[in-house]
């Protein structure tokens, strides 16, 4: 049977297993996906033993998502501008390397009904997160993207990679009373309990998208809330909807993803 694993480091918490066997079953496919822990210093040779087994593919979680882009042969642009890769084709001993998050970000964003042609979109933090879902957002045709952070300069630097004229690089005290369609937090401040220190005027009446997801609504969307947010809407759809590209990648099928994620919602 085919065999595919999600590598990372925590990694008892990761839901992939869950939602790639519903996908197989749903659409009929025999494969074998499992969860593995790596040691901080083990991931190259970890990766290069599962492929040497004989193995199809791997999703890569934190801390790993870089090191697995050096590790690969070729690599999409996609993941290239990202600067990680979360997924891993293995092909006649070669390692092809793509990074779906973005893509499931805006899935996830379609999916509930947010309108991201000749939007105005704010995303906040300029880390990782951030980083992997601008190609995604651009290729979608909004009217402009501010990304804001705390540290300006990572902001400045990051949309230089993209040489695109949609994107504006602010720190939090630049952003003023202007109106956006929909703000997205990147930042990691909600793992600390933290919220962008962003006016309440922008989140009134706007949509509010966090990556982070959890039993409760996350610091700033429950700030959001509030504060007169129009949606509100957490990450457990985009960890579902990169799932099923990285399940397209490797199987060539689109899985139906509404089923799998009202099944997650309902086990939190
Ligand atoms: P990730 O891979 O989750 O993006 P990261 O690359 O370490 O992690 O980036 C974390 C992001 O969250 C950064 O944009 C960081 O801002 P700085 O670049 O200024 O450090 C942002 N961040 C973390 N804690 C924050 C907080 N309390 N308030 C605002 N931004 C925060």
């Amino acid at each position: 049977m085919d065999q595919y694993r999600v590598f990372g480091n925590p990694i008892k918490q990761s839901r992939s297993p869950i939602i790639h066997q519903s996908f197989a079953q749903q659409t009929q496919q025999q494969l074998n996906y499992q969860s593995e822990y790596v040691a901080l210093d083990l991931f190259e040779q970890t990766i290069i033993t599962f492929m040497q087994s004989g193995a199809k593919g791997a999703n890569i979680t934190a801390p790993f998502k870089e090191q697995a882009m050096a590790l690969c042969d070729q690599l999409t642009e996609r993941a290239q501008l990202a600067g990680a890769v979360n997924t891993l084709t293995f092909v006649d001993g070669e390692i092809l390397g793509d990074n779906t998050d973005g893509e499931g970000l805006v899935q996830d964003l379609l999916n509930h009904k947010i309108l991201l042609k000749n939007s105005r979109i704010l995303l906040l933090g300029a880390g990782g997160a951030a980083k992997g879902v601008i190609l995604p957002l651009l290729a979608q045709a909004p009217q402009k993207i501010i990304i804001a952070n705390r540290t300006v300069s990572k902001a400045e630097q990051l949309i230089k990679k993209f040489n695109n004229n949609k994107l504006t690089a602010a720190g939090f005290d630049d952003l003023g009373e202007e109106k956006f369609d929909l703000i997205i937090n990147a930042t990691s401040a909600s793992l600390t309990g933290k919220i962008p220190p962003i006016s309440t005027a922008l989140v009134a009446n706007t949509d509010c998208y966090d990556m982070v997801y959890g039993k409760e609504l996350s610091p700033f969307l429950a700030w959001a809330k509030i504060n007169g947010a129009t949606k509100v809407i957490d990450g457990l759809g985009m960890l579902v909807e990169q799932a099923a590209e990285s399940f397209r990648i490797w199987r060539n099928v689109f899985p139906v993803t509404a089923q799998v994620l009202n099944r997650l919602r309902q086990e939190d």
